[in-house]
């Protein structure tokens, strides 16, 4: 078992259910995002599919990608101007905004589906790319604790773009890096397809 195969399978086994909401105030929130609302909706459903979906991310992993942003670790002349200016309890009440607002799920290209699932779900052992479901979970609703985006109807086209930047390192991401770097372009857009399509379960209360 190749090493990435197996911290997946470690983060998998320790992926709890649910979702975990941040110390923010959505109603705070809710009115801050009015400044993100252009390209990202002001329920995070962004329309424009450059512009990634926010509704129903999970809140630890949005507060470290703003913390990211504003430090200069992820690189982005829009997002790093945008965080600059948010103190760290706008970026708890932002958080809690859009984790709590629901995703709205897109449609997987029928043609790339096939392959886009097997991918999510298995893996490829002739190039050591493990199951994404491992760390993202089945449902693609990743793993709040574990700061873990979740996937499920984020926009194919981010979702290309983000896994280029993660092969040719200009995002940098322990886990992501050397996975992505091992993703032929068509396995990018079988995979990104799919999640597009993909459905959270809701969460019970
Ligand atoms: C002018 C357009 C624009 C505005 C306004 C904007 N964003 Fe963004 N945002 C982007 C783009 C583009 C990206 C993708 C950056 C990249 O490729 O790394 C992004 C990425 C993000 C991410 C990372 C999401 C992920 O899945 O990794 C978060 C979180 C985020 N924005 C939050 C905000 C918040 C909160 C605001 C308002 C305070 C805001 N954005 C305003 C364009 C915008
Ligand atoms: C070992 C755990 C792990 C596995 C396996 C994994 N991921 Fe990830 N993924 C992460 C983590 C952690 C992040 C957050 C990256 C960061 O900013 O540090 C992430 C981020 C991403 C993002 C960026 C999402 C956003 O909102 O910006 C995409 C896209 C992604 N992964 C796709 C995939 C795909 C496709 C696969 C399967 C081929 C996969 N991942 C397998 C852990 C994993």
């Amino acid at each position: 078992m190749n090493k990435f195969v197996l911290m997946a399978a470690i983060l998998g086994i320790l992926a709890p259910a649910g979702r975990v909401y941040a110390a923010g105030s959505a109603v705070a929130g809710q009115a801050k995002a009015a400044v993100c609302a252009a390209c990202h909706a002001a329920d995070g459903n962004s329309v424009n599919s450059q512009f990634p979906k926010l509704a129903g991310q999970n809140a630890g992993y949005i507060v470290q990608e703003l913390e990211r942003f504003k430090s200069g670790y992820r690189k982005n002349p829009i997002m790093s101007g945008m965080a600059a200016s948010l103190s760290d309890q706008d970026i708890q009440n932002l958080a809690a905004w859009f984790s709590s607002q629901k995703v709205t799920t897109g449609e997987a290209d029928p043609s790339l589906v096939k392959a886009g699932e097997a991918l999510y779900r298995g893996g490829d052992q002739s190039s050591e790319i493990p199951a994404c479901l491992a760390c993202h979970g089945p449902d693609g609703a990743g793993n709040g604790p574990m700061k873990i985006p979740a996937l499920a109807g984020q926009h194919a086209e981010y979702v290309v773009s983000q896994l280029q930047a993660f092969a040719n390192g200009t995002r940098t991401s322990q886990m992501m890096n050397p996975i992505a770097s091992r993703l032929t372009p068509a396995q990018m857009r079988a995979v990104a397809s799919y999640v597009q399509g993909l459905h959270t379960t809701p969460i019970q209360p």
